[in-house]
């Protein structure tokens, strides 16, 4: 392959400029030209491109977001929309292409690669809710960056014996919310994998009070929700004072971690090392410390377990 793409798509991450520097990096030594697409499939509609040297991706490995912008492309979802697409790939002699992103974006590059323009996914979503790999890129950091915001939330709720009821992103997923609430030693996680019943969840907190704890974090996941609700439900029945905070999009900014920046490197070398086979249609995955591919249909099917037992540690070990 003389000429490839590389595009961020979906929600941001951390660690994908690490992973678009390495794709960069690695093509250029390897003697190929790349193209930055902006703003995910968007820039393939709109010939939104630019050649990429060495200098182009220089003093961004520390920095979150995507120097490619990222987007949500509708039109891309539509047949039409993938054969202007292709046809783009043609005009500007782009022979593979590396997607960073999460689900949606892996059934774009299937969808392309099926039309005979060879993909290559890499994960990029701090929900790490990708089947195909055991991490994602972000995920680390994200989660590092929530448990950061909860340790200065306990400050706060330690000082007025309050309960504080945290809100973290990651979709449908309860990743990021058990890890966290394991981290932060908080009370209670609630999360979509694992029913909740919040009558038993103040009687804990009752039975705790009693044994002298004075202040409590409780971890909900977004796909839970409510978490103003819940907090004054809490207050109501227990009578300590609760607040409900929504972390929100800081949880998706911030420099990358060491794991993150390691393992977008390590995948973004991987990706352009299939394309230069010609392999196509293959999304990247770390099982373990190792490195393995899937065929995209195929990583779209996989399921991904839940960790029972982290989230019967959280239960154990928060009394
Ligand atoms: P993520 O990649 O993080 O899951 P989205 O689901 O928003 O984020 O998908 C990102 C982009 O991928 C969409 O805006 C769209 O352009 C493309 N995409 C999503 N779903 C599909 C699909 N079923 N077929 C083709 N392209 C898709
Ligand atoms: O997929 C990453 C994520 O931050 C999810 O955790 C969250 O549900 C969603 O994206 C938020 O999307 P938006 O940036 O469109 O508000």
């Amino acid at each position: 392959m003389k000429r490839i793409g590389v595009l961020t798509s979906g929600g941001d991450a951390p660690g994908m400029n690490a992973a678009i520097r390495a794709v960069v990096r690695t093509a250029l030594y390897k003697g190929m030209e790349v193209l930055g697409i902006r703003r995910g499939y968007n820039g393939l509609l709109n010939g939104d491109v630019f050649e990429m040297n060495a200098r182009s991706v220089s003093s961004i490995i520390q920095r979150g977001g995507t120097l490619l912008f990222t987007a949500r492309c509708l039109e891309f979802k539509q047949e039409a929309g993938v054969q202007k697409a292709v046809q783009s790939c043609h005009d500007l002699g782009i022979e593979g292409l590396v997607v960073i992103g999460g689900d949606g974006s892996y059934r774009g590059a299937g969808d392309l690669s099926r039309h005979g323009i060879p993909c290559i996914g890499l994960p990029g979503t701090i929900d790490n809710d990708i089947s195909s790999t055991d991490f994602t890129i972000g995920y680390d950091t994200a989660m590092n960056t929530v448990m950061e915001l909860v340790d200065k939330l306990r400050d706060t709720s330690h000082s007025h014996d309050r309960c504080s009821v945290v809100e973290v992103m990651g979709r449908g997923a309860g990743y990021i919310a058990v890890n966290t609430a394991l981290a932060c030693g908080a009370v209670e996680v609630l999360c979509p994998e694992k029913p909740y019943d919040l009558s038993s969840i103040i009687e804990k907190m009752q039975a705790s009070r009693k044994l002298g704890k004075q202040n409590f974090i409780i971890v909900v996941a977004e796909g839970i929700g409510h978490s103003q609700e819940i907090a004054k439900e809490i207050e109501e029945k227990t009578g300590i004072d609760s607040r409900a905070t929504i972390l929100g999009h800081v949880q998706r900014g911030g420099s990358p971690t060491v794991r993150d920046r390691v393992l977008a490197s390590r995948m973004g070398n991987y990706a352009v090392n299939l394309l230069e086979q010609g392999v196509g249609n293959r999304v990247v995955g770390v099982r373990g410390d190792k490195l393995v591919d899937y065929d995209i249909q195929e990583a779209l099917q996989m399921k991904k377990p839940f960790d029972d037992d982290l989230y019967d540690l959280t239960q154990i070990i928060s009394i």
